[in-house]
This record gives C-alpha cells, sequence and structure tokens, in this order.
C-alpha cells in the first residue's frame, strides 16, 4: 500500500466506461475514498467524425460516474481540458472565463464537466492542457527523438499552450488527495468545483522544440523551421492560444503544478 492507499487503475478492457450498469457496479464494489477519471475519447480529429463515441466518454460516462460517486459517498475528481476554450481572449484563461469550444471533442469535455459540477457530491473538476511523458506519443514526448536525427523539422510557432509533465500533475494530485484524505470531513467538498491545474509556462511547440535542442547540446542534430499552425491543421480546430492560469489552485489550496 502506498501513501494514497490502495490504488485501483481499471484499464478499459477491465472498466468499460461506455457501461454504466459496470461503472455503478465497480463504485459500489471497491467503495472507493475518490475516484480519479483520466480516461477520454482525446482524438480531437476522430471526435468530429464519431460525435457520439466522444460523447459516449467524455460526457454520457462522466455523468454515471458523478452519479456513482454521490451514491457512494466518493469524492470524482475529473480531468478536463483547455480545449473548453476558443483561444480568443489574448490572455490566460481563468475558471470564471466563458468556455466556447471549437469543436466536438471540446464541447463534449464541457459537457463531462457541467455534469460533474451540477452533481451534489464532493468533486473535483481539473483542467490540464499539453500533457506528455513517459510512454506518451504526442509530440512533447517524442520530439527529443527527433532532434537527434539528421533532418529538417518543422514545428508550429504561432499556437500556444503550457506543455505538462503527467508525473508533475500526478505529484499535485497525490498532495491534494492527501490534504483531503488527512482533513476534517467536508473540506474537500467545501472546496469542491473547477480548478485550473497547470504549470504557468505558455509556449509555443517550437520554442518547447528549441528548449530540448538546447538541453541535448550537441546530440540535437536537426534543423529546426518554424510554420503555423495551418501547417499542421487537421479536421478539428483547435485554440491558438489556451493558456491555463491556475492562480485559483494556489489560492485555495497551495497547490503549485511543477514543471
Ligand atoms: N493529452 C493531452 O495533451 C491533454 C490535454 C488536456 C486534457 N487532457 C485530458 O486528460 C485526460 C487524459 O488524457 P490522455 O492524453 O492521457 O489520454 P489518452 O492517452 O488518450 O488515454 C485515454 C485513456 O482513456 C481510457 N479509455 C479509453 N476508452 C475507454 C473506455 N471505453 N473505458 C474506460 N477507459 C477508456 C484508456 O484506457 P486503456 O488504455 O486501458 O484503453 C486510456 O487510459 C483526458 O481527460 C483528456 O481529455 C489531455
Amino acid at each position: 500500500m502506498g501513501p494514497l492507499g490502495t490504488v485501483h487503475a481499471p484499464s478499459s478492457r477491465q472498466l468499460d466506461l461506455r457501461d454504466a450498469a459496470a461503472i455503478h457496479q465497480a463504485v459500489r464494489q471497491l467503495r472507493p475514498a475518490f475516484v480519479v477519471n483520466c480516461a477520454g475519447y482525446t482524438d480531437v480529429d476522430g471526435a468530429e467524425d464519431k460525435p457520439q463515441a466522444a460523447d459516449a466518454l467524455n460526457h454520457r460516462a462522466v455523468a454515471t460516474l458523478a452519479q456513482a460517486c454521490d451514491a457512494a459517498g466518493a469524492t470524482l475528481v475529473h480531468f478536463s481540458t483547455d480545449f473548453v476554450f476558443d483561444g480568443a481572449a489574448g490572455r490566460p484563461y481563468t475558471e470564471a472565463d466563458e468556455a466556447r469550444p471549437l469543436g466536438v471533442y471540446g464541447q463534449t469535455k464541457l459537457a463531462g464537466e457541467r455534469a460533474v459540477l451540477a452533481s451534489p457530491g464532493a468533486h473535483l473538476v481539473l483542467r490540464v492542457s499539453w500533457l506528455h511523458g513517459p510512454g506518451g506519443r504526442n509530440f512533447f514526448s517524442q520530439v527529443g527523438q527527433w532532434l537527434q536525427e539528421e533532418r529538417e523539422l518543422s514545428v508550429v510557432a504561432d499556437q500556444v499552450s503550457v506543455p505538462n509533465r503527467v508525473e508533475a500533475i500526478a505529484a499535485g494530485l497525490a498532495t491534494l488527495l492527501q490534504r483531503a484524505a488527512a482533513a476534517e470531513p467536508g473540506w474537500l467538498a467545501a472546496r469542491r468545483g473547477l480548478y485550473h491545474f497547470s504549470a504557468a509556462q505558455a509556449m509555443s511547440r517550437f520554442e518547447f522544440a528549441q528548449r530540448e535542442a538546447q538541453r541535448l547540446g550537441a546530440a540535437a542534430r536537426a534543423r529546426l523551421v518554424p510554420v503555423s499552425a495551418q501547417a499542421f491543421a487537421g479536421r478539428a480546430p483547435r485554440p491558438m492560444a489556451s493558456v491555463l492560469d491556475s492562480s485559483r489552485l494556489q489560492a485555495v489550496f497551495e497547490i503549485e503544478i511543477g514543471l
């Protein structure tokens, strides 16, 4: 048993979140103090073609999780996204800013958020952005390897958010849960709601790649070429600047997400 007690982490094969009865049964059986939902339909372009599949996981499953947690007296912690914003504000977004998603992925994530926030029990909705970490297969996880190849590397320079290491997100969440578990009953319920859960350093993918190249030194052999997001435009529109302002997290929980 680790510092967080016993942690059950079922795969999608062990617990298919599209199966409402299975969710209720799992929560009844395990009787968890906390349920952390990291699952999602995260194929942003694919969601445009399969809105029902995206809604099933990003919204309906989340609403069921909230119901099951309320019935069992468990606290639901749900991860959401900076893609609920359209990116037009020209400044970092706070929780008070109106969400206006540009695509189906963001719309379904917003519907999931609202289902959790409308539930009567203790809950947290934590918005994160640009995740990367070991085993990941996105730009941030792979650029270090690409930089070591003799090649030209075109990287988007006009789209900005905050790259977040999954280890830093997990550390922030562990701190929060440990505090909640040690606090008097009702401590977390009194602080329930929506929080931006991000590091503070905003940058483009191009700037991230430049930093990686600096870190690698002589091992970085690729030539970096800045390009516009239009060069890699997928089917789904994406926000051009979706930096999350996490001052509420600091003010309420005194937690800062590290780099
Ligand atoms: N990646 C980002 O840059 C980013 C940015 C902002 C917000 N987020 C949010 O952060 C969370 C995690 O994102 P991620 O990028 O780590 O996601 P991911 O790598 O695409 O992983 C998706 C997860 O969802 C699970 N899943 C898929 N279908 C399922 C089903 N039917 N039943 C149960 N579980 C299912 C998968 O489980 P299996 O592996 O077992 O199939 C997997 O663990 C999501 O809520 C996402 O919206 C991500």
